[in-house]
């Protein structure tokens, strides 16, 4: 007897573009799920909002769309959101949620040198999440976090087709290369969903060579290990793969571009 067999819907939730990088993974790993995109774009940059407003903007947003569709987990794929919102999800909804959080642990197992930097939003960096991943995880290290006011917005601008100059990114991520006792930072977490969809231009702009962290594979592991999945099927599901916004200005011809190159054919406004 065949086993019959589960189709799952997946909301992966951001404030912006940056949660593609997490759908990438998840489509790359488990082709047979579908994906709702969800952009908090009304809400977006995430990176200067109080934890209070998180928690009160990804629950009427989440909120909102597992009121109108079937969703069978949700990623939080946003650092900024995942540090201090998943306890109030979890309690206010009954499906899994999975976070992505700065990928300390694996950066202090890697480095060669004991100089690792964080990049991430200036929510991530101040809060006590990150603080304490750092203090559990890389107490042996000269740990460096960097504050990147802007980078989110660059990741966003480039994406949609604009020019971004090199000069900009290097504002951004120059203090996360530091020599420290002699040794120089190998080791550079992409603690924010947008940076690893920009890869080539921070390889491009680093004084040297270090490993970037993209956490994106082991959180699609987390999931589907929470799902219980069993692996793509033989007689493939069609997955469909839909993406909403919470404010029309991402409905312009550039954005649909990318969502649409991203594989999302309908592009809809949450209304919440
Ligand atoms: N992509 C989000 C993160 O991982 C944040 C971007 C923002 O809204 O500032 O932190």
């Amino acid at each position: 007897m065949t086993k019959a067999v589960k189709s799952y819907n997946v909301c992966v939730f951001d404030s912006g573009l940056g949660g593609l990088s997490v759908a990438r993974e998840l489509r790359q790993q488990a082709p047979d799920i579908s994906i709702t995109y969800c952009a908090d774009n009304a809400g977006f940059p995430y990176g200067n909002l109080s934890p209070d407003e998180l928690i009160e903007r990804t629950s009427k947003v989440v909120g909102g769309l597992i009121a109108r569709e079937q969703i069978d987990a949700v990623v939080i794929a946003c650092n900024t959101a995942s540090t201090v919102v998943m306890g109030a999800l979890r309690e206010r909804f009954s499906l899994p949620f999975v976070g992505v959080v700065p990928a300390v642990k694996p950066a202090a197992e890697m480095t060669r040198t004991g100089t690792i930097s964080i990049l991430a939003t200036p929510g991530t960096i101040k809060r006590d999440y990150t603080q304490n991943l750092i203090e559990q995880f890389a107490s042996e290290c000269h740990v460096t976090p960097v504050a990147c006011g802007n980078l989110a917005h660059l990741c966003e601008v480039h994406l949609s087709g604009q020019l971004v100059e090199q000069a900009d990114i290097i504002l951004e991520i120059a203090p996360a290369f530091v020599e420290h006792e002699g040794n120089r930072t190998d080791t550079v977490v992409l603690g924010c969903t947008h940076y690893p969809l920009v890869l080539e231009m921070l390889e491009r702009a680093s004084p040297w060579p270090v490993w970037f962290v993209n956490p994106s594979a082991a959180v699609v592991r987390r999931l589907l290990d929470v799902l219980d999945y069993e692996g793509p099927v033989k007689e493939a599901i069609n997955s469909t793969n839909r993406a909403c916004l919470t404010d029309s200005k991402g409905l312009d011809p550039a954005l649909s571009a990318v969502f649409l190159r991203e594989g999302f054919q309908n592009l809809t406004i949450l209304s919440l």
